[in-house]
């Protein structure tokens, strides 16, 4: 019951009160409270860059859009710029029409939400897209137009020749300072591939095989909001009402089916995590296999991986390259029922791996269990770290121009 009460703080909070309380209800919800960052471009390096003069110009903090303010993801993106001190000199929050006039807490002010549009753009240096895939295709190009670097969140542009889809840790020297539309990832592929690419270095993969327990909040607001519904009805002993966002109830369930069903059987969810994971680790001809599942948890998406190498992996070694891994903390103590659970990854930036033991047929494949925030370093997270990785790229161009 506590859950349920925690999680309605949080819809709640979402739109209407204070941001500590908002970031107090995230945490309850979660059972933590936000986890220290490992990514290299650290979130002191950047305010001290911009604060001092370096040369005879000083360079200005950016202007930052969110589009999607409103919503799961623009509104703890919101948080994380907060908590990291990512420089902002104006904010400008955007959302649908619905939404245009409300407000949005930011660093103890309010900001008035706007109408996103293509002429909403004139003077913005940063535009974070977190709402559909159909407004990024819309609107990201005229925001490039008009001289700002996009980070979107929709799989819109994730697959296009010559976007980059980054994964800081992995890929962040693909990241240009002109003005362009650089992709995150799909909430599963990031913690994936974070898995994958030490395990690559290491060994080589040779094939993966993968699946994914993925949490309500990977479908929005809207998606935890059903759950909470079906939850509180069950509570009281009652039918839940008819699923919207899932394709069943998903309350005391599991749904084998995110996204779209695509021609082949597979769903559109299995062929991000196939395609992009290829793109991030540069292995195009990579096979790699998913089922994608729908699991009654809130946040922290997990997934069971079963990877082949062309050499055989040893269990430590295999636990010594995740660990060495930016972004990913190794939990891997079974036997003290020590693993990564969505409980212990939601409300932390960390990419969880445990449960490593080798196949009992092949010495080549290796299971790994891994866990992720999907709303924090599924989505949010990633995107503010990129945004971390522009600037400093920016901040070294400038340097190199004074
Ligand atoms: N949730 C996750 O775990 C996750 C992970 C990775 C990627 N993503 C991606 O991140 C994006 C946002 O997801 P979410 O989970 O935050 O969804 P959400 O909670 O449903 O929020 C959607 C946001 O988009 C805005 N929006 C919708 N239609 C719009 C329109 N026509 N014009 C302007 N704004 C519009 C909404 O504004 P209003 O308030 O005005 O409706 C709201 O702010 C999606 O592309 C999603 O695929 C989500």
């Amino acid at each position: 019951m506590s859950i349920i009460i925690s999680i309605e703080k949080l819809l709640i909070a979402k739109r209407r009160v204070e941001p500590a309380y908002r970031r107090k209800a995230y945490g309850e919800m979660n059972g933590r409270q936000g986890a220290d960052l490992t990514f290299s471009v650290s979130r002191r390096t950047i305010p001290r860059r911009f604060a001092a003069r370096r040369g005879p110009r000083i360079m200005q903090a950016p202007v930052v859009a969110v589009v999607g303010a409103t919503g799961l993801v623009g509104e703890i993106l919101l948080r994380i710029l907060e908590d990291r001190a990512f420089p902002v000199s104006e904010l400008r929050p955007m959302a649908s029409a619905r939404s245009a006039g409300s407000k949005v807490a930011f660093r103890g002010q309010e900001w008035q939400v706007l109408e996103a549009r293509a002429d909403a753009f004139a003077g913005v240096d940063l535009v974070f897209f977190a709402a559909t895939g159909a407004l990024s295709r819309e609107l990201a190009p005229a925001a490039v137009e008009a001289g700002a670097t996009v980070i979107d969140k929709s799989s819109t542009w994730r697959l296009r020749d010559g976007v980059p889809l980054i994964v800081p840790e992995i890929n962040a020297d693909q990241i240009p300072t002109e003005p362009s539309i650089l992709a995150c990832p799909n909430c599963s592929t990031i913690g994936v591939v974070q898995a994958l690419a030490p395990l690559h270095r290491a060994a080589t993969l040779k094939s993966v095989v993968i699946t994914t327990l993925q949490a309500a909040s990977g479908a929005g607001r809207d998606g935890v909001e059903e759950l909470r519904a079906q939850h509180a009805a069950l509570l009281a002993g009652e039918q839940p009402a008819l699923a919207q966002v899932f394709g069943a109830q998903l309350a005391d369930n599991v749904i084998p089916h995110c996204d779209a069903l695509e021609a082949d059987g597979y769903t559109r969810e299995e062929s991000k995590l196939l395609h992009e994971s290829r793109k991030i680790l540069g292995l195009p001809a990579l096979p790699l296999t998913a089922t994608c599942v729908r699991v009654p948890v809130e946040v922290g998406h997990s997934a069971s991986m079963l990877v082949e190498t062309e050499r055989a992996l040893e269990i430590e070694e295999a636990r010594a390259a995740l660990a060495a891994q930016p972004g990913v903390r190794v939990v891997d103590d079974t036997a003290a029922e020590r693993y990564p659970t969505p409980r212990e990854a939601a409300g932390t930036d960390e990419v969880l791996v445990g449960r490593i033991r080798k196949d009992r047929h092949d010495p080549r494949r290796l299971w790994v269990w891994q866990v992720a925030d999907n709303v924090r370093k599924g989505a949010a997270t990633n995107a503010v770290q990129t945004a971390e990785a522009w600037l400093a790229a920016r901040a070294r161009r400038h340097d190199g121009e004074a």
